[in-house]
């Protein structure tokens, strides 16, 4: 296990682009899998997720060359085997640490007539509830079983599926993408009604394969994101047109909040993609005094994309609020981290989702802080930060995390006397350029 020091550093300074996004590369390559005919796609993610993805559509038949792009990424040309087509594999689809892609897969899976297959991953996958998919997906007339526990590895009979009406009882973006794509193959239209909004990569990108797609969305603030009710025609076939990944805020957000936090600091993310059910770490960012700036700049794959800059400043306590925390969700370890150089006290709460990620997160967060120095309350559901002007420093465990990897160097590089991440190998899940990135501004 890789073990990285992270210094105190001086300001952070100068530009950087964005890593693309992991979220959008796993549907990328999947909606491209199950596509007809190729597609290209440039600025795909180049870090273990992603391209455990290729290699899941690759196992299951589709051609895949790719090639190394600029800035952490692939251009990747994919040759589909159709919605209806994919073949059967020789062993266990082996999805490594990616939950979006085991739970979307098994979506597409389950409406394979005659074909079987077994989704499998790491320890961590192995921990992940998949209950959430298997149950709804049962009540399409799916085949799925999942291990003891309700975690994976998951089996797979292909069968006829029947479109449904699903109401989420977790606001899980992943869980209702699983059925929006099993609704493509059933005999009839199937509806996610969700409880709280969450990103909507999917139906963007359906609706660009020419899926007839309808989201209603109850009535909310005009500041906030409400939550959607989907609703999916069965179709035929998907086509994915030619397209560009945006850059992922979820990764720029660990620089970002570096800025933040280190006296003197000024620095630019370039590219981010700035979707509104992806941007409401930003908002919590203001209420806490950030210096920020966004800029937007152009549309990449249906999706808003900018730049932000983010500036040292002095920064006070808020409290997420409940709609806020699935639109968050990845990038809570960093508002807790933001939260012990915060006037006051931080407070996530309702984020019991938090537990159920590539490690638990809320006891990763509540250790990895408190180790360093912090005042850190962990509930269930949450923790609770004081701000105590700062953070001496010490020893992190990323728990095997990437986030929390990335937690802990952006920790390191604000601290008093630097931070040694234990596993911190754990990054290149999501971005495996991050450290490169993070010296390149503290150089
Ligand atoms: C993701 C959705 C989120 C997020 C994950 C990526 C996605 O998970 O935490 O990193 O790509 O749909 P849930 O929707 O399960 O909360």
């Amino acid at each position: 296990m890789a073990r990285r020091r992270f210094s105190s550093s001086g300001p952070l300074r100068g530009s950087i682009d964005a890593p693309p996004d992991k979220s959008i590369s796993h549907r990328a390559a999947l909606l491209a899998g199950f596509g007809a005919g190729e597609t290209r796609i440039s600025r795909f993610l180049d870090a273990e997720d992603a391209r455990s993805s290729l290699a899941a559509i690759a196992a299951l038949g589709a051609g895949v060359d790719a090639s190394v792009g600029g800035g952490g990424s692939l251009d990747v040309a994919i040759e589909g085997f159709g919605l209806r087509g994919a073949g059967q594999p020789n062993g266990p689809i082996d999805v490594g640490n990616a939950g979006t892609l085991i739970r979307l897969l098994a979506g597409l899976l389950a409406g394979q007539q005659g074909r079987s297959f077994v989704l499998d991953g790491d320890e961590s996958i192995r921990r992940r509830p998949m209950g959430r998919v298997a149950e709804p997906l049962g009540r399409m007339g799916a085949s799925v079983r999942t291990g003891a526990g309700g975690v994976p590895p998951i089996e797979i009979d292909g069968s006829d599926l029947h479109g449904a009406e699903h109401r989420l009882p977790v606001a899980s973006a992943q869980v209702k993408s699983c059925l929006l794509l099993a609704g493509l193959l059933a005999d009839r239209p199937t509806t996610v009604r969700e409880p709280a909004a969450t990103r909507d990569h999917t139906e963007r990108m359906l609706a660009a394969c020419g899926v007839a797609v309808a989201t209603e969305r109850e009535v909310a603030l005009p500041t906030d994101v409400a939550p959607a009710t989907i609703s999916v025609t069965p179709v035929e076939r998907i086509a994915l047109p030619p397209m560009q990944v945006p850059g992922d805020l979820s990764s720029a957000a660990s620089h970002l909040v570096a800025a933040l936090i280190t006296p003197g600091s000024d620095v630019r993310v370039r590219g981010v993609g700035l979707n509104p059910t992806r941007i409401a770490v930003l908002g919590i960012l203001n209420r806490m005094g950030a210096i920020l700036e966004v800029e937007e700049t152009g549309w990449e794959a249906g999706e808003p994309v900018g730049d932000v800059r983010a500036r040292f400043g002095s920064l006070r306590a808020t409290r997420v609020e409940p709609a806020e925390v699935a639109l968050a969700i990845d990038e809570l370890p960093l508002v807790g981290l933001l939260g012990c150089f915060a006037e006051g006290v931080t407070v996530v709460r309702g984020a019991e989702e938090l537990r159920h990620k590539e490690a638990d997160r809320v006891a990763g967060v509540a250790d990895a802080l408190r180790a360093l120095g912090g005042e850190v309350e962990d509930f269930e559901d949450g923790f609770a930060v004081t701000g105590t002007g700062g953070l001496h420093g010490g020893t992190v465990d990323s728990r095997g995390d990437h986030r929390l990897a990335m937690l802990g160097a952006v920790a390191g590089v604000a601290s008093r006397v630097g931070v040694e991440v234990d596993g911190f190998d754990a990054a290149a899940v999501s971005y495996p350029g991050f450290e490169r990135d993070l010296r390149s501004l503290t150089a």
